[in-house]
């Protein structure tokens, strides 16, 4: 049986398990030049971490503009509720901070995600590292 647990911190704490986890699912699976995928966000932004028996299998940041990035799902743990989890703990986590509002970038593919959990589309298509992207927003209020 599944045993998940979410842990929130600063790059400082979460660094070891966000790096590995990213590494895996953005640069090596979606080819993601690592200069483009480590950036001066990640010193100022709130990370999460979801652990399966204390093995971290997802993470996700939370942007002091109220930017949700970086969503990640190690492969073999997709399609089991994971990510779902993941981003309701960091809605209610910025609803208890007040925030107004979130947003994100979506990679096309993962509009139904996040469109299920409560985004709404913004906008145009655009290219980002090379990847269809969509900019998607959520009213906190
Ligand atoms: N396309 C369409 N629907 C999707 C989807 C996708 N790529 N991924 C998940 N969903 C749907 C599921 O069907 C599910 O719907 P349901 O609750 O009605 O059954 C819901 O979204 C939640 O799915 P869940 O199992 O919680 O998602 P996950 O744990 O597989 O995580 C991602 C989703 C996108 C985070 C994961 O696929 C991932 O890490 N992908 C690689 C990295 C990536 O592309 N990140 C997004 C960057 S914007």
């Amino acid at each position: 049986m599944s045993q998940i647990q979410i842990e929130q911190g600063d790059w400082t704490s979460l660094q070891q398990a966000a790096m590995s986890i990213r590494e895996q699912v953005f640069i090596q699976e979606q080819h993601i030049a690592a200069e483009d995928e480590w950036d001066a966000q990640d010193a100022v932004s709130i990370h999460f971490i979801v652990r399966d028996h204390g093995e971290a299998i997802a993470t996700a940041r939370l942007l002091t503009d109220n930017s949700i990035g970086r969503v990640a799902v190690l492969q073999r743990y997709r399609g089991q509720g994971i990510g779902r989890i993941l981003m309701q703990h960091i809605i209610q986590y910025a609803q208890q901070e007040q925030r107004a509002l979130l947003k994100l970038s979506a990679q096309v593919h993962a509009i139904a995600f996040y469109a299920s959990l409560g985004f709404a589309v913004e906008g145009e298509e655009y290219l980002d590292c090379g990847i269809p992207h969509i900019d998607m927003q959520m009213s906190l209020q």
